[in-house]
């Protein structure tokens, strides 16, 4: 079978984009998707360096280039469209997509959250997690649907916390857990396929 067409978009350190650089290196052959693209909606991250490094070619597309959120929305899909991929993923980046890229890429566009779902969602999962004074938290790596952190979930991830913590260590300690679990379900979704059945999502 046919390797699956990975787009994946980042924002920031690219640290989960890494691993599922690193996975696919390992098993070319086995992992059964390969990353065609890296987008991005900025430009100096870490991210797109990774991607440069791995010889995968990367887009950009800044919200603040646009005229109003919905032109750059339809830029967004069309630079990911170009691709022709079988599933996109959001390994941090920080952006809410519009109708029009859910309505290409709706049911095969993945995230993944620093929080337990549907605790904790936007854009301050681990820190809002911390403040309430939860003893676990973790990682959520689910479908995108038009909410916020709202989508279908694939699997979550476990992270205990601790007394000492701050935001930063505690994130740290996601992130070790949210990378495993990224590489796992995507290699999962390429290799078996997968079904959504209202809110739950049921790999083979
Ligand atoms: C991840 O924890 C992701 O869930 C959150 O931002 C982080 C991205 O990390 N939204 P990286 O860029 O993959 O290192």
């Amino acid at each position: 079978m046919a390797a699956a067409r990975l787009v994946v978009l980042v924002s920031g350190s690219g640290t989960n984009l890494q691993a599922l650089l690193d996975a696919i290196h390992e098993d070319p052959e086995g992992f059964g998707a390969e990353i065609v693209a890296v987008g991005a909606d900025r430009e100096g991250i870490a991210g797109l360096e990774r991607a440069t490094r791995a010889g995968i070619p990367t887009f950009v597309r800044k919200v603040g280039d646009y005229a109003a959120r919905q032109e750059w929305d339809q830029a967004l899909t069309e630079a990911t469209a170009a691709y022709e991929p079988d599933l996109v993923v959001s390994a941090g980046f920080m952006k809410i997509v519009g109708k029009g890229f859910l309505d290409l890429f709706g049911g095969r566009f993945v995230n993944t959250h620093p929080a337990l779902l549907p605790s904790f969602a936007g854009a301050h999962g681990v820190r809002d997690a911390l403040a309430y004074g939860v003893k676990v938290t973790g990682c959520t790596v689910h479908f995108v649907d038009d909410g916020v952190d709202t989508g279908p979930i694939i699997a979550q991830g476990v992270v205990h916390v601790r007394d000492e913590d701050d935001e930063g260590a505690l994130h740290e300690r996601i992130k070790e857990v949210e990378r495993q679990l990224l590489v796992d379900v995507v290699g999962r979704l390429a290799r078996n396929g997968y079904r959504i059945e209202g809110r739950k999502v049921i790999i083979p």
